[in-house]
């Protein structure tokens, strides 16, 4: 088949098919990021993402801003550009307590006079606020509130989530401005505070900071990685249309041109209901997936805001009806160091045991030796301890006027120097520890140290890596302590007869963590990347060196040119990574996973139904990003066929730098010519 530039009537054939399935597309992410109720699997969005990704590369002109395809994150920048806020942004006024939202109440009251109003109730999220433009359809500016008047231009990022629409009916406004909160839900949060103390980056002290770190990120792609949603709130304001005369009329209209509405929102009748909606979410708002620090009351009715106006930067006909922080206080006994499965020596707080909003604290996360004298918390403090949600509890500060002068100032070295004479040393094996430069964590790098390897070995098992159901902290501490297991590896060699002699193991469930084992080999080849443990690599990193290597072997061949040529895949991770695959003991045990038939290769090209079948490719000419070998390996693996010379037969002529007499052949049959950027985009990568 002939896939050149056909007629005009073809273009517009394939015009209309981009249309069409851009369209559908978009309707999905909507169904799954904006309502959360998908109709199709992954797997059939997959499909189609896929079909767009190939249409779009074999015919690039057609490209659109608003394509599903363009949300993977523009190229860095240097700085934001700033964006001034044609009607400030906000803030809001608080109460914190009900005399003082009752205060409000009379106040408001008073000025409005004998006009009847109700109230629009809504969850004050702990994010950060955004404006969003909208011209002739599209998103044309995404901006930080700043400091209300004027705000950074962060567009590129706000592209990246997926719950902000990049192009609305047709029917909208011609021009108006959305606003909105972004926010990390606390999962997102827990989780990448997770992999920076794996990684030894600092932890980010609560779900704002992260959602506003995330999104102020000079590298869009960085952004794309984080789990990060809207809701939006308000309308800014809208030229061209008329818009609804109330604030709930104006949410439900945000909802229908596809913008993401919570549906905790209420709108209530009198300021009972108002403080009822209050107390519910106070009970209850540790079930909700995002931090939230109160709620915000809304006058609904738009011609009596404007009445109300503004008292400086705070609108009259609005207030934040706040929480009180899930707080207590507790003597902090000691600073204990814990170690990280990458060597991480991580300082944590044990605790006078305390209930906290229901909740015993016993521990506390210290995120390094910086933070600590920061906060100036010392051994012997009472605290003052912070929780919320599944967040592990945080230590706000020291109650100074509580000190007696006994309280002990903490030293990381000194900490570690204590309990041995060859010091600083590793608090478990005793190794001497080290700093690397430009860290701000120290490590020690002894790979076998038994705290290092349990916790290699949970990792391993863990849900997110090679999920192998009763290999938990406590089993993997077992295993190691009686002998059975050194390194992950020796998992796919255990028998039942070894389980079942261990104490409180019986037979039952010695056959079940044979079995889970067992079925743990056919994980696909991310989570095993993901699973080894390298420093710095993640799920999401895993994910793209998967998409980008395609196996363990590929991978563990890769050059450190070849590793950060690959979009976010910066120097320290490619280091990290060419470390990793030459080191004697890792190459050991890969070679014993192998054997064990644990390497899930070609696992990606089972899943993606091989989009090349039944297509021809020849190369010719010099690529900078693949070997041939590499090039063709893929195009194999996706289903399609590379041959040396061009025919009538051929599908693509992929062409790189001083391509050969090929070229020409391929011109005379009207073959259709890929550049190595489009090419790369055919099999799904990032060009
Ligand atoms: S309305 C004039 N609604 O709270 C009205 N704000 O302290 C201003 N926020 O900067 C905003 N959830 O970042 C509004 N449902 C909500 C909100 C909300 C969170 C944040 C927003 C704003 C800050 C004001």
């Amino acid at each position: 088949m002939n896939q050149g530039l056909g007629s005009a009537g073809d273009l517009a054939k394939v015009k209309k098919s981009l249309g069409r399935l851009r369209a559908e597309i978009s309707r999905h992410n909507y169904l799954y990021y904006v309502l959360d109720s998908p109709e199709i699997s992954d797997a059939a969005y997959d499909a189609l993402m896929r079909e767009l990704k190939q249409l779009e590369a074999a015919y690039p002109q057609f490209v659109t801003p608003d394509s599903p395809t363009q949300r993977v994150g523009a190229a860095p920048v240097e700085a934001f550009g700033v964006v001034e806020h044609p009607l400030p942004l906000l803030s809001l006024g608080n109460a914190f307590s009900q005399e003082e939202l009752l205060a409000w109440y009379s106040r408001i009251s008073k000025i409005v006079g004998g006009q009847q109003f109700n109230f629009a109730c809504e969850h004050k999220i702990d994010g950060l606020a955004v404006a969003l433009t909208y011209v002739n359809g599209q998103l044309a500016v995404g901006a930080t509130r700043g400091d209300g008047f004027r705000g950074e231009d962060i567009t590129q990022n706000l592209r990246t989530i997926r719950s902000i629409p990049l192009s609305v009916s047709e029917e909208a406004p011609s021009r108006f401005e959305v606003r909105g909160e972004v926010f990390l839900p606390k999962a997102g949060f827990n989780k990448l505070n997770r992999e920076r103390a794996e990684e030894g980056l600092p932890l980010f002290a609560n779900p704002r900071n992260a959602a506003a770190g995330s999104v102020r990120q000079l590298d869009p792609r960085i952004t794309a990685k984080r789990p990060l949603d809207i809701y939006v709130y308000m309308l800014g304001y809208a030229e061209g249309k008329a818009t609804p005369p109330t604030h709930w009329e104006t949410l439900e209209y945000l909802g229908s041109l596809g913008f993401k509405v919570s549906p905790n929102n209420r709108l209530l009748d009198t300021i009972i209901e108002v403080e009822d909606f209050y107390n519910t979410w106070l009970e209850r708002r540790e079930s909700l997936p995002y931090e939230a620090d109160g709620i915000v009351v809304k006058i609904n009715q738009l011609d009596l805001q404007l009445k109300l106006g503004n008292v400086g930067h705070e609108p009259r006909w609005a207030i934040a009806y706040k929480f009180p922080p899930i707080q207590g206080t507790t003597v902090l006994k000691e600073i204990k160091i814990s170690v990280g499965r990458t060597g991480t020596l991580n300082p944590y707080a044990v605790l006078e045991p305390v209930s906290v909003g229901g909740v015993t604290i016993k521990q506390a996360a210290l995120h390094n030796e910086d933070d600590i004298r920061r906060k100036d918390i010392r051994e012997g403090d009472t605290v003052i301890i912070q929780r919320a949600g599944e967040v592990i509890p945080q230590i706000i500060g020291a109650v100074v006027s509580k000190r007696t002068g006994k309280e002990k100032q903490f030293s990381l070295l000194e900490k570690l120097c204590a309990r041995d004479k060859k010091c600083p040393a590793c608090p478990v094996c005793g190794s001497e520890i080290v700093k690397p430069e430009a860290e701000v964590m120290y490590y020690c790098p002894n790979a076998a140290c038994p705290a290092q390897v349990q916790q290699r070995l949970e990792h391993f098992a863990s849900r997110g890596a090679m999920d192998i159901r009763g290999i938990g902290e406590q089993m993997s501490v077992l295993l190691i302590e009686k002998g059975l297991v050194r390194d992950f590896s020796d998992l796919y060699y255990l028998t039942k007869e070894q389980l079942a002699r261990l104490e409180r193991i019986g037979d039952k469930s010695a056959n079940n963590i044979i079995t889970a084992i067992e079925n743990s080999k056919k994980r696909p080849l991310g989570r095993l990347i993901y699973a080894l443990g390298i420093r710095h690599v993640g799920g999401e990193t895993a994910e793209i060196l998967t998409k980008e290597f395609f196996s363990l072997e590929a991978l563990a061949n890769a050059s450190k040119e070849q590793l950060s040529s690959v979009p976010t895949i910066g120097p320290k991770i490619a280091d990290s990574v060419t470390a990793f695959f030459k080191n004697e003991e890792n190459i050991r045990i890969i070679k014993r996973l192998k054997d064990a038939d644990v390497l899930p290769e070609e696992e990606v090209a089972k899943l993606e139904e091989q989009p090349l079948l039944g297509q021809e490719f020849v190369i010719t000419g010099r690529l900078n990003r693949f070997t041939r070998q590499e090039a063709e390996a893929w195009i194999k693996a996706l289903g399609g066929t590379a041959k040396s010379d061009v025919t009538s037969k051929t599908t693509y002529l992929v062409a790189g730098a001083e391509p050969g007499s090929k070229l020409g052949r391929a011109q005379a049959l009207g073959i259709k010519q890929l550049t190595e950027d489009e090419f790369r985009r055919l099999l799904g990568k990032t060009a």
